[in-house]
Parts: structure tokens; sequence; C-alpha cells
């Protein structure tokens, strides 16, 4: 009896050893090279305040796929167009929600945006709102008004400064954000710094706001990735978030209000002009899939005043940049515009596919600065086999743009700045193109990209057409830095100043 026991014991430890063994051996099989993390903070101490940049060189060592700690956490990291491709494309459904931060919680209502907003019915019904009644083509020409006023604007305020220096990204901020604000807040609702203040906040206000939001929902927080120490708040964000969200708020208030006193007025006679009269429409509307309160009208309006601002004006500052440095592109590019447009008229939306050479710039600017270097993260709603590695839930995945664009496997010569190199192909970043993903793809990629690029192809365009561009006295070409400053979009370090000088007949100005 003793001896048929210590069988059955002996039996019982060695299918436990198999089993065991056999786990193990899959379970290594499946492991995702990458830095042996330490204990708590994991490879945080590997990440500098420029991460796509020390991910990319990290990707040099462990490959395409990797896998790291930041903290207690999991990350993933895609460097390569092939392994973006199949989180956004092949696992794309998997992967298509976002990871809980204190950003998404303090700065966007908890997560009632579209932007934040886990992977569900909420998000799914706020991106059809915003792709039906915002970015349909329909709609978008509805505007196109708008967008050439606030053109016309741009332009006079620049010739008024001719011959003087101009922080150019202050003035494309202002277009941008005066156009986003007209389309979906039905007016400016900032003060204009040349007139009396007469409305809520003053324009340098408003963009300090707007630029502390993207800084914010960018920066590594400890607190999301040690979340036992998130309430010391060492680096002091959380504080941050919930002073600036105060500030929004009674911004939004006021918005709402006036918006809310303007429908009363009007009564039965009530027509919808802009996005927060739409959505305070479908607050009302029983039928909706998921109802919509106060705070997600408000998460809705930051979503597409903030994400339209910055990144629009980002991309041209450095497509400027990147001209002023190599000045025989901006003769190539004034030529193909002196062909096409002539001498006595600005260019419009509707010459944009007679001008390849600029589209040229556009793309070349997106690959190598792509404002959100790492897109937003992705997180996965289940385990998953990616590439034959194993990914478990709850898994944040960043894709490096910034590196993909980089990657001499696909771009000749690939740190230099080279429009040429798109003319004649058909690659474009409408997230068909794994290589070039400046808006991302599939179904977490940026919605707002038509208007994007409506807006940064006319200002682009009009400035090369409009005015003659010096560096300061005191400048050489090389010291036009290329430094960057790390957040949700990534602009540059240094502003770029520059001189400009009326190319067209003067009347055109007026
Ligand atoms: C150059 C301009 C722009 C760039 C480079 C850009 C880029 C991006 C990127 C990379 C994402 C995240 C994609 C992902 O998670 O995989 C995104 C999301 C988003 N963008 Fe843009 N964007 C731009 C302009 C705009 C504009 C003009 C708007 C609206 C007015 C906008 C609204 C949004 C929104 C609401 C999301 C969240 C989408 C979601 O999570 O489902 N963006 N954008």
């Amino acid at each position: 009896m003793e001896s048929l026991s210590c069988f059955l014991l002996a039996m019982a430890l060695l299918v436990a050893i198999l089993l065991l063994s056999k786990f193990l051996t899959n379970h290594q099989q499946s492991l995702l090279p990458g830095p042996k993390p330490w204990p708590i903070i994991g490879n945080l101490n590997l990440i500098g305040p420029l991460p796509h940049q020390s991910l990319h060189e990290l990707a040099k060592q462990y490959g395409e796929l990797m896998q790291l700690k930041f903290g207690l956490l999991t990350v993933v990291v895609a460097s390569s167009s092939e392994m973006a491709k199949q989180f956004l494309k092949t696992h794309d459904q998997v992967f298509a929600s976002r990871p809980v931060t204190a950003a998404g919680k303090y700065t966007t209502y908890n997560y009632c945006n579209v932007t934040w907003a886990p992977y569900g019915p909420y998000w799914r019904q706020g991106r059809k709102i915003y792709l039906t009644e915002l970015f349909s083509s329909k709609r978008l020409d509805s505007y196109e008004y708008i967008r050439v006023e606030e053109r016309r604007e741009l332009i006079s305020r620049l010739h008024a400064l001719s011959g003087t220096l101009v922080t150019l990204k202050d003035h494309l901020s202002r277009t941008t954000l005066s156009i986003v604000s007209r389309i979906v807040l039905g007016k400016k609702y900032f003060s204009e710094p040349e007139a009396r203040q007469t409305e809520v906040v003053k324009l340098e206000e408003f963009q300090e706001m707007l630029d502390e939001l993207f800084l914010l929902n960018g920066v590594l927080n400890i607190g999301d990735w040690i979340p036992w120490i998130d309430f010391l708040d060492l680096q002091g964000y959380v504080k941050r978030m919930k002073a600036l969200s105060k500030k929004l708020n009674r911004f939004y208030d006021h918005v709402i209000d006036e918006h809310q006193a303007r429908r009363q007025a009007a009564g039965k006679d009530f027509v919808a002009k802009d996005m927060v009269d739409l959505l305070l429409e479908l607050a009302d509307d029983p039928n909706l899939e998921v109802k919509i309160n106060s705070d997600g009208i408000k998460g809705f309006m930051q979503d597409l005043v903030a994400g339209g601002t910055d990144t629009s004006a980002t991309t041209v500052e450095w497509a400027m940049s990147e001209l002023m440095k190599q000045p025989h592109l901006i003769k190539k590019a004034t030529e193909e515009l002196d062909k096409v447009i002539g001498r006595d008229r600005w260019v419009e939306e509707r010459d944009f596919p007679q001008l390849p050479y600029l589209a040229a710039i556009l793309k070349e600017t997106m690959r190598l600065h792509p404002v959100a270097v790492l897109l937003a993260p992705h997180a996965a709603l289940e385990d998953c086999k990616v590439a034959g590695y194993d990914i478990y839930k709850g898994t944040t995945v960043f894709i490096n743009v910034w590196s993909i664009g980089r990657d001499p496997q696909i771009w000749e010569d690939p740190e230099k700045f080279m429009p040429e190199r798109f003319l004649g192909k058909v690659t474009d970043v409408k997230g068909q193109h794994f290589e070039l993903l400046p808006f991302g793809s599939g179904r977490r990629m940026c919605p707002g990209y038509t208007l994007a690029l409506k807006m940064m192809g006319s200002s682009l365009a009009n400035l090369l057409h409009g005015f003659n561009w010096k560096l300061p006295d005191n400048m050489e070409i090389e010291d036009i830095s290329m430094d960057e400053v790390y957040g949700l979009a990534t602009p540059r370090k240094f502003p770029l100043v520059a001189i400009t000088e009326p190319r067209l007949p003067l009347h055109l100005y007026q």
C-alpha cells in the first residue's frame, strides 16, 4: 500500500514537472525581446526626455517589436511598418482601446471625449458624430469660406509685419485655432491681441491652455505606471491637470451657456449652426444609443479644438524650417506655384491636385516630423498573438512612427529632407501605407485628417506663394536647430523666427 502511494506520488510529480516545463518552454518561446526590467521602475530609467528617441535607440538593439516595463505595467513598442500593420490592421480591433491615464481622467472629463475613451459604444457613437456631422466632404466644403477668411487674415497680418522678425508658429496657431473654433464653437471666443478684451479669454491665454493640455496629455506621468505611488504626484503633473481642467471648464461652461441662451431665444425656429448646437440637440435626443451629458459636450469640444489646432500649426512650422535650411527647395516650390497659379491670385484648395511638389513637401515633413511621434497609446482588449509573440490583455502599445519614418530599409538617405522622394509615388498619409502614418490607421485613425490636410496645404502654399523668407541678420542656415520637445504633439524646441517680404502685387494683400 505504501509503495503504491509512493508510486502515485512520483507519477504525479513527474506529470507536474512535465507540464511546468512545457508551460515554461512555450512561455519562453513567445516572450518578446526587450531590456531586463528593474523592480518597481521597470525600464523607466532607459527613457529620456524624448521617449520616442530613447525607444528608437532601444529598437536598434531589441528589434522591431519589443517589450518593456514602464513601472509595473507592460508596454510593447512597434518600430517597423510591418509591425505597425499588425496592430493597426491585422489585429486592429484587439488594440483599439486606450490605456487608463491621469490625463484621460482629469483633463477629458473622465474619458468623456473620443481621444481617450475606451473602445466601446460611447467612443463609437462619438466618432460617428464627428465623421458624419463634421468631417463629411459636404460639411467640410460648406466651411471653406471660414478657411479662406482666416487665410486672408493670416496673410494680411504677415504683410503688416514685413521686414520685422516674425515668430511663425504664433501666427499659424492663431489661424488654425480660429478656423477650428469657428467651425466647432460657432465663433472665435477669444479676444484678438489687437482688440479690446470683449471675450471670455484672451488669445494668449487660450493658446497657453491648449499648450499645457498637449503637454500634460503626452507626459510620462509616473503615477500611471506605478499606481500605488499615484497619490504622491511626484512630478506635480496631476496638480497641473486639475488646475488646467478648472480653467477649461469655466471656458466651456461659458460657451454652452451662450449656445443654450441662443437656442431658447429662437424657440421652435432654432437651426443648428455649429458643432456645439448639434451636440446640444443630440444631448436632448431620447433615441441616442448612449446618452451625452454636459461633460460629454465639453469633452467633444476639447477633442476638436485641441486636436485640430497645434497639430496642423506644428507641421507647417516644421515644413518651413526644413525649407529654410534648403533654399533651393523653396525655389522649386515657388516655380511650381508661379507656373500653376501665376502671380495674380492666392492658392485655393481646388488647386491642390495641380501642386504635386507642395504635396510632396507636406508628406516629407510628416515623415521626418510626425507630430504624434508615438501616435496616441493603444491598449489591448484581450490576449493576442502578434508575429508569433503573446501580448496580454491590458498591455499598452506604442507605434513609433518617428522611427518608421527613419527606417533605412524603407527610406533612402532617411535623415535627409528630400520631397522629391514622393514625386510620382502613390504613398499617401491616409492610413493605407504603413511606412507613412502621421495620422495613424484603422479604427483609431485621426478623424480630422481631411480638415488638417486642407488647413496645412492652404497655409503652406500661400506662405510660400505670398512671401520671400529670410533668416534674421545674425543667423545662418546651420543655426536653425531641429531639436524637439516631446508631448502629445512634438513641436520645435526653438520656434522658427524669420523675416518676410511680399512676393506678389501689393493690392493682393489688402
Ligand atoms: C497635422 C494634423 C494632425 C495630425 C498629425 C493628427 C494626428 C493624429 C493621430 C496620430 C491620432 C491618433 C491615432 C491613433 O491613436 O492611432 C489622432 C487622433 C485624433 N485626432 Fe488628429 N491629427 C491632426 C489633426 C486633427 C484635427 C484637425 C482634428 C479635429 C479637428 C483631430 C482630431 C482627432 C481626434 C478626435 C482623435 C482621436 C481619435 C480616436 O481616438 O478615435 N486631429 N490624430
